[in-house]
């Protein structure tokens, strides 16, 4: 059985063709041609964590596709009620798709193991690798291209900044990193994320402005992620020199475009000036969520483990 948990799970062709089918079905959809890839399939979403964009963009999406989605939330108590080999045979033995965001990442991990249907990882402390689709499919529109972007990634080395930099040692896209030395990548964890490409040059920085020179990308994140609530005031000052603000933005491209995957702390990680200008690209990038999850859901279910 194929999942998704990390972007070690596709091969670069692979993470091609999910991008070619989530443009494809996009402009599909964007004419009003919306084909049912997925007629009566069922998606169950466990989710232990909030949501907006993941949990609306999977179930809008699995509707357009002519089939059915199930928000189960918290509630199925995974972990608590039952074994998780009880758990993943039941519950995979009705539906066609699991997408779950856990609270730890060895919980989908788990999960997977006993599952007979493909699970996506909606979100760990570990990895966001959905985000980071819609992410480069945004940056294909945007630049009509993936090959020789450079992004610079403002902030906490965080989920999603793990899953971007998988993503770009596997399609050779050049990231760097400001990032205070405190919460940048260990050593072991760029050794992992490298191993792909070990000449991938990887760079962590602690100077933003020394990062977003020459980016046609900046990306940042929260400086507190869910569960790390606890750390809020301590995160909120080491971070206060890495906010994207207007003066960060200009030392960029001309072109740069802004990137954040929401939910943003307006007037922390990045300012309303930034938020707000013509170059973020913060909502097309939201809404490349459904569209990049279509071609993933459609790629899962037609192509990596059609019977
Ligand atoms: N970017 C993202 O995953 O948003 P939600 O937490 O709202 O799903
Ligand atoms: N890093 C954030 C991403 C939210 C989509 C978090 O894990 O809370």
């Amino acid at each position: 059985m194929r999942h998704f948990i990390t972007f070690d799970d596709v091969s670069v062709d692979e993470l091609k063709r999910i991008l070619e089918l989530a443009e494809t079905i996009k402009a599909e959809y964007k004419s009003g041609q919306s084909k049912p890839y997925l007629p009566g399939k069922v998606l169950a979403l466990i989710f232990e964590k909030q949501s907006l964009r993941t949990r609306v963009s999977f179930e809008a999406g699995m509707t357009h596709l002519g089939g059915a989605s199930m928000f189960l939330g918290d509630d199925v108590g995974f972990g608590k009620r039952e074994s998780t080999v009880d758990f993943g045979h039941v519950l995979s033995s009705m539906v066609d798709v699991i997408a779950f965001r856990a609270k730890k990442h060895e919980s989908v991990v788990e999960l997977a193991k006993y599952c007979t249907c493909p699970v996506i990882n909606a979100l760990t402390d570990f990895a966001h690798p959905c985000q980071i689709l819609a992410d480069l499919l945004t940056i294909k529109e945007r630049f009509h291209t993936l090959e020789g972007v450079k992004m610079a990634w403002v902030g906490d080395a965080n989920n999603v900044a793990a899953s971007l930099v998988r993503a770009a040692v596997k399609l050779g896209i050049q990231v760097v990193f400001a990032t205070p030395e405190k919460y940048q990548f260990d050593t072991q964890t760029v050794t992992q994320i490298t191993a792909f490409d070990p000449n991938y040059r990887f760079e962590q920085l602690t100077d933003p402005f020394e990062a977003v020179r020459g980016a046609d990308v900046i990306c940042t994140d929260v400086w507190v992620s869910m569960g790390q609530e606890t750390e809020e005031a301590v995160r909120k000052a080491d971070f206060a020199d890495y906010q994207v603000n207007g003066k960060l933005l200009a030392a960029a491209e001309k072109n740069c475009i802004f990137l954040h995957c929401l939910p943003a702390k307006r007037g922390l990680e990045v300012t309303d000036e930034v938020m707000d200008s013509p170059q973020s690209a913060i909502v097309q990038e939201a809404e490349n969520r459904m569209h990049a999850q279509k071609g993933l859901l459609v790629w899962l279910l037609n192509e990596a483990n059609s019977k």
